[in-house]
């Protein structure tokens, strides 16, 4: 059954790149049941919420705003209207049924591996069904579907993600992850290329591969042989319009020695690579079940640098994992100052239903954590403005993805993924643009445009508000 055209489908995003991509694909299989997406939740027909379980705050952050939700659908109905209200995502999966107890307003649950279904899950609702849930895995049946979807013309993007590869088999005892997205599963290579090409004649130069385990990537080309990360990569760097590739987030168990080699050989693949390692300490790292010790990160981290000298590091730490001493803290403290980051994301741990750590009877008091990862954000926080200091008088691409700040001015990227605004006169949005760093404030970094960085090639003219202009 088909819902009549002209509906409004509001679309909220927790957590991930990976959930930010699913979204997308959501809006695309929801666009031939009639559902053009808005920016206002209070004009929809459909509300989803894609949503995040990896730690407690991003769990309830759902549940309230599935009361404001409540409040929005009741109005409707005195209005004589009517709402439906889908939960997708990582809190989707975990709760599955229980989320319709919890959160009576709810109509849908959906899980990462099944949004596909939502079409059929809609007519169920509309036949009179109350409380449809679908939380099954694998992920193959949903990549096969999502490959026959009609694309929609959207606005143009210059960056895109890109699923190659999702779940995971690691189980780090921290951690949601392998139970809400299930077991490592890749999609064979015919299907990301043809993605990628779809999204470089869509105008996309810049693609980030995403996984939660990406370098685990063994997908299967078209003779059934197994293909890695550093082959995908090679293969993606041939499509023309692509110049810039990236690819989140990486293990560092998986990190191979091609994978290593390809940041000094191949100039499209960047030098930035995000590479978790959560803690300095090797009696916490293997209580995580990570797999390493801290010296096989360090000496990655060098083999890494050497292959790609002015590789920009990014990392995710914890603190305060069940039975963190002082000691340990200060071990992670230790091994950051030893890499350098250029970025990094840290959080105190929390504890997550289901999960082996969050059994322990050592957890360790709210108090401590604020103060380890008060210290530990201001050291990571130092290494960043150092980075990005040493930038200042250094000539280097960007890619030109949205309008400024102020008329005239467009942002980009650097290679580095720092946020960067130049007075852009005589460029576009999709330009890739040599430029040198001059000074560094707390939105980015500014820069003076010294020359067109791809003259040579034909430019894809956009209209957007700030680049109509110049
Ligand atoms: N697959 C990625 C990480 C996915 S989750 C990897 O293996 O690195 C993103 C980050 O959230 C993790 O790197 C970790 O730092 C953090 N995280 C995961 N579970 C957490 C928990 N229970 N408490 C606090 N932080 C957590
Ligand atoms: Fe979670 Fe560990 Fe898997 Fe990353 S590797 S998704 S942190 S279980
Ligand atoms: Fe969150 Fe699920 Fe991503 S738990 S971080 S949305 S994989």
């Amino acid at each position: 059954m088909r819902t009549a055209p002209g509906k409004k489908l509001f679309i909220k995003t927790y957590g991930c790149q990976m959930n930010v991509y699913d979204s997308q694909r959501i809006a695309e299989v929801l666009a031939p049941q009639g559902y053009a997406t808005t920016e206002e939740a209070s004009e929809a027909d459909l509300i989803v919420l894609n949503t995040c379980h990896i730690r407690e705050k991003a769990a309830e952050k759902v549940y309230s705003e599935l009361g404001r939700l409540r409040r929005l659908k009741q109005l409707r109905a005195r209005n004589g209207g009517s709402l439906a209200i889908a939960v997708a995502g990582c809190v989707a999966q975990a709760e599955g049924e229980e989320m319709l107890r919890r959160a009576p307003a709810v109509d849908l649950v959906v899980g990462p591996q099944t949004y596909h279904r939502l079409p059929r899950m809609l007519a169920r609702l509309e036949q009179g069904e109350a409380g449809v849930v679908e939380t099954e895995f694998p992920a193959e049946d949903k990549f096969d579907a999502l490959a026959r979807t009609p694309e929609r013309q959207g606005p143009r993007q210059v960056t895109a993600f890109l699923t190659i590869q999702e779940g995971c088999d690691k189980f780090c005892t921290f951690c949601v992850v392998p139970y809400t997205r299930g077991a490592e599963f890749s999609r064979p290579v015919r299907q990301i290329e043809a993605e990628a090409m779809k999204l470089a004649s869509q105008g996309v130069r810049e693609i980030t591969l995403l996984g939660q385990n990406v370098n685990a990537y063994r997908g299967l080309d078209d003779r059934g042989r197994t293909v890695s990360l550093a082959a995908l990569l090679t293969r993606l760097s041939r499509i023309t319009p692509i110049d810039r590739l990236r690819y989140t987030t990486s293990h560092p168990r998986d990190m191979d020695e091609d994978l290593i080699a390809l940041h000094g050989e191949n100039p499209k693949v960047m030098p930035y690579l995000h590479l978790p390692v959560q803690a300095g300490s090797d009696r916490i790292l293997k209580a995580m079940n990570r797999g390493h010790d801290a010296q096989a990160y360090i000496d990655l981290v060098a083999k890494l640098r050497k292959a790609r000298p002015d590789l920009a590091l990014s990392g995710d730490f914890i603190v305060g994992f069940p039975g963190e001493s002082e000691t340990d803290f200060e071990m992670t403290l230790a091994l950051v100052r030893d890499v350098t980051y250029a970025s990094a994301f840290s959080f105190k741990y929390s504890p997550r239903p289901g999960t082996p750590a969050a059994e322990r009877d050592d957890q360790v008091p709210e108090p401590v954590k604020a103060e380890r990862l008060a210290r530990l954000q201001a050291l990571l926080d130092r290494q960043r403005m150092d980075f990005n200091q040493a930038c200042i008088g250094r000539r280097m691409s960007i890619l030109l993805e949205k309008p400024g700040r102020r008329p005239g001015q467009l942002g980009g990227r650097s290679p580095y993924l720092q946020a960067v605004h130049a007075e852009a006169r005589g460029h576009v949005i999709g330009d890739i643009v040599e430029a040198e760093i001059e000074t560094v404030g707390a939105n980015g970094l500014s820069a003076h445009i010294r020359a067109r960085g791809d003259d040579s090639r034909p430019r894809h003219r956009v209209a957007t508000e700030g680049a109509a202009a110049l």
